[in-house]
Order: C-alpha cells, then sequence, then structure tokens
C-alpha cells in the first residue's frame, strides 16, 4: 500500500529554505529562554521587504491569530461582518469569536465580487474580510481594483485584505503594500509563512496597518504569541527570496501539469487559480467523488460555491502524486457508477 497523499491544506511541499531549518537548529540551545517580545528583528525584516516602518507591523502566531485578533478587538454583539460567500473558513472562526452577525456576499464566476460586498454594508459592519488570492477558489482581483473599491468604502470599517497566497498571485507582491498602508488608515494586509515560505509547523504570519490598527489589534495579543523558533526561521526566510523564487517557479509547473492532466478528463471544468492548488468540478456526485478518494488515501478538498457548482480542491504536491491523483479521478470516473450519478 502506497503512502497517503495531502492535498487539502495547501502545503508547499518543497519545504523551508535551508537557512530557515538552520536557525532551528542553531536556535536550539536557546529553548530555555522566551521569545523577544513583539519579534523586533522579523518586524524590521518584513519592514525592509515592505518599504515600510516596523511600527505597522504585527506579528501572529499564524496569520489566522492575527484574523482572530482583528475580529476581537472591531466587534460587538450589534456588529455585523462581510464575507464573501465561499472564502477562508478562518473567517468565520475569527468571527465566531465574537458576537458579532456574518453577512455573505455572493461571488461572480467564483471570484469575489467587490460590488456584492459593498452592496452588503449597512451601518452596522464594522469589518471586511477579503482573501486574495481568494481560498478556496483560487481567483484573484487586480490590486488596482482593490484600491478603486477602497476609495468607497467607509472610513470607519476595517478592511481585512488576506494575502496568504500572494507570492504565489504576484511577480512584485510587495509593491503595493507601502502606498495601501499610506492611502487608507482602515485596511490591514495579513501575510503568512505558511504558504509559498514553507513554514505551515511554526505557526508566523504578519499584519501590516496603520499603527492606530496596530495598537488595537496588538492589545488583542497573548504575550510572546509567536514562539521563538518560529521567528528564527521566519527572518531566515525572508533572507532567502531564492528559495521563494524556485518555489513560486515548481508551483507554476505543477499547476500546469494540473491543468492539462485534469482537462483530458471528460466533462473536466477546470478553475485557473493565482495560488498554490487547483480545483476541478466533473458533472458526477461530487461527494462521492470525494469519498472515493479519501477511501484511497488521497485527501484534497471539497466546497460548493453558491453558484451552484461543487468542487475538488487539489493542493499542489511531489509531481508523482499529482500523476496518481488524475489517474485515480480517471479510473473513478470512468468505472461508470459516479458518473451515472449525476
Ligand atoms: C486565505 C488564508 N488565509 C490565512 C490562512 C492561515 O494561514 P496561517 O497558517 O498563517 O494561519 C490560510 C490557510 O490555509 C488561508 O488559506
Amino acid at each position: 500500500m502506497r503512502d497517503a497523499i495531502y492535498l487539502d491544506k495547501n502545503e508547499n511541499h518543497l519545504g523551508a529554505s535551508g537557512k530557515a531549518v538552520d536557525a532551528v537548529r542553531a536556535h536550539a540551545d536557546r529553548l530555555c529562554r522566551y521569545p523577544a517580545p513583539g519579534g523586533p528583528e522579523l518586524k524590521d525584516k518584513i519592514a525592509r521587504l515592505l518599504d515600510i516602518r516596523p511600527e505597522n507591523v504585527v506579528l501572529g502566531n499564524g496569520s489566522d491569530d492575527i484574523l482572530f485578533m482583528v475580529a476581537r478587538a472591531y466587534t460587538d454583539a450589534d456588529a455585523e461582518i462581510v464575507i464573501p460567500e465561499t472564502s477562508f473558513i478562518g473567517f468565520d472562526f475569527a468571527a465566531g469569536l465574537t458576537d458579532a452577525r456574518i453577512i455573505r456576499a455572493d461571488l461572480s464566476n467564483l471570484t469575489v465580487d467587490l460590488e456584492r460586498v459593498r452592496e452588503k454594508l449597512s451601518s452596522r459592519t464594522k469589518l471586511i474580510f477579503l482573501a486574495n488570492p481568494n481560498n478556496p477558489t483560487g481567483t484573484f482581483v487586480g490590486v488596482e481594483r482593490i484600491v478603486g473599491w477602497l476609495e468607497t468604502i467607509p472610513r470607519d470599517i476595517i478592511v481585512v485584505i488576506d494575502e496568504a497566497y500572494i507570492e504565489y498571485a504576484l511577480e512584485a507582491p510587495n509593491a503595493h503594500v507601502s502606498g495601501m498602508l499610506a492611502a487608507f488608515d482602515n485596511v490591514i494586509v495579513t501575510r503568512t509563512f505558511s504558504k509559498a515560505y514553507g513554514l505551515a509547523g511554526l505557526r508566523v504570519g504578519y499584519g501590516v496597518a496603520s499603527s492606530k490598527i496596530i495598537a488595537a489589534i496588538s492589545r488583542q495579543a497573548a504575550p510572546f504569541n509567536v514562539n521563538s523558533m518560529a521567528l528564527a526561521a521566519a527572518a531566515a526566510a525572508l533572507e532567502d527570496q531564492e528559495h521563494l523564487a524556485a518555489a513560486v517557479r515548481d508551483n507554476d509547473g505543477l499547476k500546469d501539469f494540473l491543468y492539462d492532466a485534469l482537462s483530458r478528463i471528460e466533462g473536466a471544468r477546470v478553475v485557473q487559480t493565482k495560488s498554490n492548488f487547483v480545483c476541478v468540478n466533473f458533472p458526477c456526485d461530487m461527494s462521492k467523488l470525494h469519498a472515493s478518494l479519501k477511501e484511497k488515501l488521497i485527501y484534497c478538498s471539497l466546497f460548493t460555491s453558491a453558484e451552484p457548482l461543487t468542487y475538488l480542491r487539489i493542493s499542489t504536491g511531489p509531481r508523482h502524486e499529482l500523476e496518481t491523483v488524475v489517474e485515480t479521478l480517471r479510473a473513478l470516473l470512468d468505472s461508470g457508477p459516479l458518473r451515472k450519478a449525476a
């Protein structure tokens, strides 16, 4: 029996930079010490990368942690939080920590529809969560469009733009952040070392915002919320932009393979994404297909968009694993019963 194939969490199968791994090893003899409060060294490095000031950076135990901090800081029992329908489940978890009401805005063409989000705003809206690229659909809205839309959003509403996959989406992923920060004191951009930097197990992410927002959300952080291994590894990972570029190139190649191989399966509707996963629908009972893959120890995610269509979300992974997934899908679909159940 072959090993299980895990393509359900959008991890970076190439792993972390060797420099990050060395930094963790080098840190092992200092484990008895608490981490530096607030992670000043890492904040400095992030600030330099983004051409902003360290005071505009907050660190989290994964970017999830920052989403939680924002939700706690900015909502009360009367508040509404607008979230696109079919988006990152972590937004729901963050909203769930509060008594605020979630208001959903439908996607268009599996893409976040900014106009629909705006139509959902009310006098009670305190917070908007957007993921760009969106998870689980992988679609992307251009930065210029986001900026134009932000101009139309009341400044007392906090807008979270979650860029967990941005390194996969843009050739120059850092160019827009300082301008956005200067123009909008109600926006927080969140990012993570879990995806393209390959450090998901260490849990480290960051947020970039006006000093007003940073102060408000930092009050919600647990002391020493980012551990010392994570701080050391993330700082080293930032120094290895070649590894990051190699990870992005590898991901592009694997996505091309998936687009091509999945499209050759009869009836496939493949979604072109800007992240490290590909979505596909087949004219069959998708829940059964998902369950059949699981029986064969192939783990992907299943989601239904309001459009309505159900998709498998397949993370990129080692090429041989993706080949196994494609062959297994073809065999399951060719065998008949799943097709008939459509
Ligand atoms: C859109 C999005 N945001 C945030 C996260 C959370 O990342 P982290 O590991 O930094 O908590 C994920 C993880 O899958 C994600 O897909």
